[in-house]
């Protein structure tokens, strides 16, 4: 069985030769190039294709060219599934996987992280001192134990950054279409997310970025929230209408956002533009303000995180090779 995997980093390859010491019989060829219709000739002569795209989407131009290669199988190393055409997954008979749950507590100590420096107005600080300024002011900031936490979406990773929160002494309220009994049974849940919009001083974003949650936060959903709020969107780019945020910041109602994943993120997060102008003027300007913290979609990016993924999408593939679902088949 042989499988090629696009888009492998160095961090990357140290699990992929750990699992092909485990495995074998199983040739793993890599490629830090990301799949596209360009690359997608490379996969001829594999059985699996195994990839992580972060925001470059894989559609019919590369689908057929795959299945055309015989190839129809497609695993992903991470979780979210939505640089996928599942129309032309279907079309061209494609079993999928992707992993549901590799370390949430990466991405949620990252949120949990950003917050606190928000309310801790810690950026600023950090500018200041590169500066030489050592002066206090202005960055008297808020206690996290005196805030009220809202955590949207409490999935795999809002329950750990819930209980990172709680373990900061916040008061912390969540929302989430369909409630964990054991959280529902501690009094966490509000029934809207309206009321959590309308409570919360910190608001975290870990709901998949699928249609009908595109522009969670929208101008409404902004004017809902308490003055002086602080929103951390590690979840999707597309749940938060950056230009309603910029808004926002500008008149004061936000006192500061913390951006991991970005509406237009592909191409441009994960590319050193060292020396160069950004090509996105609105990235360009959010990194300049001291209330904005911008990473590069990184929340995941941790040994731990990057081993679990590997291994995982690795052991799905063989499974649909061996003719067995793997526990991370993606349905559709
Ligand atoms: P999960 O599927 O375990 O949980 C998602 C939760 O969101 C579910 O409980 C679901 O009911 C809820 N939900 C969906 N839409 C909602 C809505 N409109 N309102 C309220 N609740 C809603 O997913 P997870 O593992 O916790 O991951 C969450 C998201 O985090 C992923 O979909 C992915 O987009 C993102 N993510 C980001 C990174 C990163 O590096 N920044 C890494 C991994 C995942
Ligand atoms: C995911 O696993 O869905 C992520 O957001 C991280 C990734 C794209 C590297």
């Amino acid at each position: 069985m042989k499988i090629i995997a696009f888009g492998i980093r160095e961090d990357e390859q140290v699990a992929v030769d750990a699992w092909v010491a485990k495995h074998p019989d199983v040739q793993v060829d890599t490629t830090n190039e990301l799949l596209t219709p360009e690359t997608a000739p490379m996969a001829a002569g594999y059985d699996v294709v195994n990839i992580l795209q972060a925001g470059v989407p894989v559609g019919e131009a590369t689908l057929k060219q795959l299945a055309d290669l015989g190839i129809h199988i497609l695993t992903l190393r991470n979780v979210g599934t939505d640089d996928l055409d599942f129309e032309m997954l279907k079309k061209y008979n494609f079993h999928v996987s992707n992993v549901p749950r590799y370390s949430p507590n990466a991405i949620a100590e990252h949120a949990m992280i950003q917050m606190a420096r928000l309310f801790r107005h810690m950026k600023q600080m950090d500018i200041k001192v590169y500066r030489h300024d050592l002066a206090w002011a202005p960055t008297i900031g808020r206690e996290v134990r005196k805030q009220t936490i809202g955590i949207v979406g409490t999935g795999n990773i809002g329950r750990v950054a819930i209980q990172i929160a709680q373990g900061f002494g916040a008061k912390v309220i969540a929302y989430d279409k369909y409630q964990n009994p054991e959280l529902a049974a501690k009094g966490l849940y509000v029934d809207t997310l309206d009321e959590l919009l309308a409570q919360a001083d910190g608001i975290s974003l870990h709901v998949p970025g699928i249609p009908e949650n595109h522009y969670l936060i929208n101008p409404d959903s902004i004017a809902k929230m308490k003055d002086h709020a602080v929103i951390v969107n590690a979840g999707r780019g597309n749940l938060v209408d950056t230009d309603a945020v910029i808004a926002a910041l500008d008149s004061g109602k936000l006192d500061g956002f913390a951006m991991d994943t970005y509406e237009d993120e592909g191409g441009l997060f994960n590319v050193d533009w060292a020396g160069q102008d950004f090509p996105d003027p609105r990235v360009a300007d959010l990194i300049t303000r001291e209330n904005v913290i911008v990473s590069p979609h990184t929340a995941f990016y941790t040994w731990t995180a990057s081993e679990e993924m590997v291994e995982q999408s690795l052991d799905a593939g063989l499974a649909f090779f061996n003719g067995e679902t793997p526990e991370q088949v993606v349905k559709f």
